[in-house]
């Protein structure tokens, strides 16, 4: 781990203890949309995002991820870059439709030695890959048959999960099913604010089991395959939740967005059952008989890691809402993303509860390995003179790495910590508008300028 001590000197934050294990893994994250352009290249087929961010009025400045940060043709040089800073884990996401343009039935090997090279970059520079199988980009294909509120989208993905998995299962050992199905299900389909853009609160719920099935479904099948050293997981936007006062409305709103937000997803996995409360409330609106009696047992197919990507907490109340409703019975639930200080993306920045969130889930779940797949920050970075002070950023991240360690001093099993994200990239809806990176990047050139939270970062993770 290095000599972290002299971090101790000169921040007074972090300090080199027994706290983070040897082989903690400390990294970044990104995903392939947000990345890599090239949308056309290789036979990549079309994915919902693509046909969301052309249409207009969807994403801000009508951005599209058509170019994002060309790391499709500069793979190369961004592992390089990502070796100088002293990364030891790599969480990227595979994009579906490079590998199967269709979402089903032929597979582009084009599109599977891409991130054969990366995989192999990556490892010839000490550097731990973390794969992830679907960060949003659903083959347009797919979209067109139902997308996830169709059942049969689960079996697909579950057989997308095996073609990459036998690619690359021999030098890959940490695969991650669906990145925070929470967006996909209840942005892409309850408000429509993500792709593919469509206000149904109840296909949301419909997507969120047939993205629960895809992941138990797909877990087993690579499991199925072999190579037993290697990890499997999910990603999860987990948040704390807490009522904005003690009156009975704002209790039973938190208690409705706990359920929606981080029961849904724990308890299938980690318990094989829907919490009671939530199929009591959802079942007062809508038909429930999509979910089939054996759907549960393959849902909590036994997982090796829980992803945790943390940004801020929940505040819930009854009010007026501003914005359509997510799920049935959603309608006046208010939600805030914490208080301030809050970062650029309005979400307010308290460490504290990712200690309480890591330690709670431990409680609630029992001792699950786990691993923070992301936590991070935009704020609005200014080059100048090749560099970039990114101070608050810095202070982010080192405010909570500082809280994961009171949680792991408090017995959670953490393995690691990554930060989303290495560069700055099409954030979805707000396109290149917000800046999340650990390295700015100049669009207009493409040129990568590490900001001081990545040079302070190196530090940390290498002790030097
Ligand atoms: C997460 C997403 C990631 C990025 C960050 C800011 O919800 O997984 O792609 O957009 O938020």
């Amino acid at each position: 781990m290095g000599d972290r001590g002299r971090d101790a000197d000169r921040s007074g934050a972090v300090t080199a203890d027994a706290a983070f294990p040897p082989d903690f893994l400390w990294g970044a994250a990104t995903s392939a949309y947000q990345i890599e352009g090239s949308t056309d290249d290789d036979g990549r087929g079309t994915s919902i995002w693509d046909t969301f961010s052309h249409t207009p009025g969807r994403i801000r400045g009508g951005d599209t991820a058509d170019v994002a940060d060309d790391h499709y043709r500069r793979m190369g040089d961004d592992v390089e870059l990502m070796r100088q800073l002293g990364l030891r884990c790599y969480r990227f996401s595979v994009a579906w439709p490079r590998v199967q343009p269709d979402g089903r039935g032929a597979v582009d090997q084009r599109g599977l030695d891409f991130y054969r090279r990366l995989v192999d970059a990556s490892l010839s520079a000490q550097i731990v890959p973390m794969l992830t199988l679907y960060h949003w980009d659903l083959p347009e294909p797919l979209e067109q048959r139902g997308g996830w509120p169709n059942r049969d989208t689960a079996m697909r993905f579950a057989e997308y999960a095996g073609i990459v998995y036998e690619a690359l299962g021999d030098r890959v050992p940490y695969w991650m099913t669906l990145n925070e199905p929470w967006c996909s299900a209840f942005l892409g389909y309850g408000t429509g604010q993500h792709a593919p853009g469509i206000r149904d609160p109840r296909r949301a719920v419909e997507a969120a089991h047939h993205l629960l099935l895809a992941h138990g479904l797909s877990t087993s099948t690579m499991r199925s395959l072999g190579r037993p050293g290697n990890s499997f997981g999910i990603p999860l936007n987990l948040a704390p939740i807490t009522p904005a006062s003690d009156a009975p409305e704002d209790l039973d709103a938190a208690r409705r967005v706990d359920a929606t937000r981080n029961r849904i997803f724990l308890d299938p996995i980690f318990k094989g059952a829907y919490p009671a409360d939530l199929l009591a409330d959802l079942s007062a609106d809508m038909d429930l008989s999509f979910i089939h009696s054996d759907d549960l047992a393959a849902i909590a197919a036994p997982v090796d890691l829980l992803g945790i990507n943390y940004y801020h907490p929940i505040i819930a109340s009854r009010g007026v809402a501003d914005e359509p409703p997510m799920w049935p019975g959603a309608e006046g639930i208010v939600t805030v993303a914490g208080v301030d200080p809050r970062t650029e993306m309005g979400w307010g920045i308290d460490p504290g509860s990712l200690t309480s969130l890591l330690v709670d889930v431990t409680q609630r779940y029992g001792p699950i390995p786990m691993m923070i797949t992301e936590n991070g920050a935009a704020f609005p970075d200014v080059e100048t003179g090749g560099r970039v002070h990114d101070a608050r950023r810095l202070e982010y991240l080192r405010g909570h790495i500082e809280a994961t360690k009171r949680a792991i001093e408090q017995g959670v099993d953490l393995r690691g910590y990554l930060v989303w994200s290495l560069l700055d990239n099409f954030e979805w809806a707000e396109g290149y508008a917000l800046r999340f990176g650990l390295v700015y990047v100049d669009y207009p050139t493409q040129r990568r300028i590490p900001k001081d939270s990545a040079i302070w970062y190196r530090g940390f993770i290498t002790g030097q």
